[in-house]
């Protein structure tokens, strides 16, 4: 069965994106699907400092939550990270986090399904979850969609499950992703991944 590791980029316990996460936890639980969320957002992480220690180490020189996130990460078939918007981009400890385990993990990310959803109180969700989508689609991830952009409104605790479309959103994102990690499941067992290339890095100078 696939399993799915959720971030949650809410320094708020039980606030309007855990609303929204377990949402799409029924759905994952009832299709069968292993979940496990991760609060990122109440934690102390600090940012990249690109000491590029990372690629000797093969993990992150901060030995903090980033490493415990990247031993889930390798492990998981879909990754769902979800933020509350702030000043129209994803919160801050969400961000420092994403970097470094994006940037730390070497392992293949190939076919592992992202879903990225955001949570304000009512602009910037459209560029939070541009954002958010970003990590997945530099390393070969195929994103998980819904009937809208994965978004959920509200602004005092608890006022999202008000928002009776935007729960209805991450109902039918947990359906497609699940479908999608099935799907690719079965791909993976009949074709294979796709044929690899080695990466030829420029940078426009040389
Ligand atoms: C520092 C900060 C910046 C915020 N910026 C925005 C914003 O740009 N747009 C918006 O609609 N709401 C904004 N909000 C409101 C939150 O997105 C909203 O309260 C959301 O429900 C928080 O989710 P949570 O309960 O999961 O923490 C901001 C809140 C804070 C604390």
């Amino acid at each position: 069965m696939p399993k799915v590791l959720i971030i949650n980029g809410s320094p708020r316990v039980g606030g309007n994106t855990s609303i929204a996460i377990d949402e799409m936890v029924k759905i994952f639980e009832d299709e069968g699907v292993e979940t496990e969320v991760v609060q990122v957002g109440n934690k102390d992480i600090r940012g990249c400092i690109s000491c590029e220690s990372c690629f000797e180490k093969g993990k992150c020189v901060f030995d903090d939550i980033v490493n415990e996130l990247a031993t889930k990460f390798e492990a998981a078939d879909g990754l769902v990270v979800a933020s509350p918007v702030y000043y129209s981009s994803a919160n801050a400890t969400l961000i420092a986090c994403l970097d470094r385990l994006f940037y730390s993990t070497h392992f293949d990310k190939t076919m592992k399904v992202g879903a990225s959803v955001v949570c304000a109180r009512r602009g910037g969700l459209s560029a939070t979850f541009d954002e958010l989508n970003k990590y997945f689609t530099i390393c070969g991830m195929p994103v998980a969609s819904s009937q809208y952009w994965n978004s959920i409104h509200g602004n005092e605790k608890g006022q999202a499950r008000e928002d009776l479309e935007g729960l209805q959103t991450m109902r039918v994102l947990a359906r497609n992703m699940t479908f999608l990690m099935k799907s690719i499941a079965l791909g993976k067992e009949k074709y294979g991944l796709p044929e690899k290339e080695e990466w030829q890095p420029t940078h426009f100078i040389r």
